[in-house]
């Protein structure tokens, strides 16, 4: 599908966003195996969390789903060998998350993906499941990955990459296990899954960088709203960044610390966002934002930063020439095993827009006050790099065509009708 995208004079307005992709994930598996009916109200719309609740029901748990509103009656331990291959979808969270659940059951699952999920690395939790026990026979470290599971053993598990979804791969997996399982992280993650076991009633501890669960946790069901997805959110700040005189609400967005380091970098680099009304549920942060545009400075992303942003950087890469200063983006190299090589996608369609963009192994230099060029925006059947473009062609002389725009379904399929509800 094509989705044409022109020149926009600013943003105003509100938009309230489906709930967290990352939270809906690790919510959905639980209330999978904890005991009694889960319901979550604002569940993500995505496509990439319908994968996981399918192959939940797939594996004994009876979903009920009315829009955003989820209804998990969950097993109370132990799933059931699945009829069929799990069916991952494009979603990398659901592979690896999950696959650290089924690793724990006592049947074979096979988990396979589309074509840009086959290509990605499965190494990485391969690896520590078959130290715990398991046995996993793959196609060269990628999918599809059929999964022998057992009764496994907790281990102490340093990751060689900083990655929420091998940490959470293993802390799951750990939750099943005889003893006590610990990941010590190399740079600190996101923790939804840390926060997602302690509301669903398990115990899970934190020391320094080592998080370790105990296994044969009994966990119970869950009555939770999921706060707006931040990373969606991303791609309007992005967009207000570029007009000095916009200004976004956005109600009831998820605005965990593991997260929300987006807006102290965008906020460093001249987006004026405010914040009201912000409470704690479930161990989750959760409040409204208040976004204007001022001056687009720019700046320099690396180290522990990048691993923090990593899946906001292909918007800030987007807009990045449209900056004073530019952008420099390093100590990112996981973008090349995202959906799409992430670093390859923005340098290519940064250069169709007519702008000058170096790139490096790790990420790329991005020169500030250029001006571009409306062009045709290939998504590399990768959401992010889409809705990335479609909010650089909103500073761009002439229109811009977004190919592969369907993509965007992935993680947000209501994203070009909250663009222009709020493009002016
Ligand atoms: C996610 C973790 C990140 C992120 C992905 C979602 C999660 O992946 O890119 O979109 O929900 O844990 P890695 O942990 O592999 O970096």
């Amino acid at each position: 599908m094509d989705v044409k995208v022109s020149a926009a004079k600013q943003l105003r307005g509100s938009i309230r966003t489906a709930g967290d992709k990352s939270v809906s994930h690790r919510y959905a598996m639980l209330a999978g195996v904890a005991e009694g009916t889960s319901e979550f109200e604002n569940f993500s719309s995505s496509a990439d969390c319908a994968s996981t609740l399918a192959c939940m029901e797939a594996l004994g748990a009876h979903v009920r789903r009315n829009g955003n509103h989820v209804e998990v009656e969950g097993v109370g331990g132990e799933l059931q060998a699945p009829q069929r291959g799990l069916d991952c979808g494009n979603s990398g969270s659901t592979m690896r998350m999950l696959g650290g659940v089924v690793a724990a059951q006592p049947f074979t699952s096979v988990m396979s993906g589309d074509v840009s999920l086959s290509k990605r690395p499965m190494q990485r939790i391969i690896e520590p499941l078959e130290r715990m026990g398991a046995r996993i026979e793959s196609h060269q470290g990628c999918a599809p990955l059929v999964i022998h599971g057992s009764r496994l053993r907790a281990i102490e598990y340093h990751p060689p990459v900083a990655s929420a979804q091998v940490k959470s791969c293993v802390l799951l997996a750990g939750l099943f296990a005889e003893g006590e399982t610990t990941v010590i992280e190399p740079v600190r993650t996101r923790d939804h899954t840390e926060l997602a076991i302690k509301a669903f009633g398990g115990e899970i501890t934190r020391q320094g960088e080592r998080v370790s669960v105990a296994g044969g946790q009994k966990l119970r069901a869950l009555k939770a709203y999921v706060p707006g997805d931040l990373s969606s959110v991303t791609f309007f700040l992005c967009a207000a960044a570029l007009f000095p005189g916009s200004s976004l609400v956005v109600d009831s967005v998820l605005l965990n610390p593991t997260r929300s380091v987006v807006l102290d970098v965008l906020s460093g680099m001249g987006v004026k966002i405010g914040f009201l009304k912000v409470e704690e549920q479930f161990g989750e942060l959760v409040g409204t934002l208040q976004a204007e545009g001022g001056a687009f400075i720019g700046g320099e992303i690396r180290g522990a930063q990048s691993a923090a942003l990593i899946d906001e950087l292909p918007a800030i890469a987007a807009v990045a020439p449209y900056s004073q200063k530019g952008i420099e983006i390093r100590d990112a190299a996981e973008l090349r095993v995202k959906e799409s090589d992430r670093i390859a996608a923005v340098v290519h369609n940064l250069r169709a827009m007519g702008a000058e963009v170096e790139e490096f192994a790790d990420g790329m230099r991005i020169p500030g006050s250029q001006k571009l060029h409306g062009a045709r925006i290939e998504s590399f059947d990768d959401h992010r790099i889409a809705m990335a473009f479609a909010v650089a062609a909103l500073r761009a002389e002439g229109e811009s065509t977004i190919a592969g725009a369907e993509a965007v379904a992935v993680s947000f399929p209501e994203f070009f009708e909250a663009l222009r509800s709020v493009v002016e």
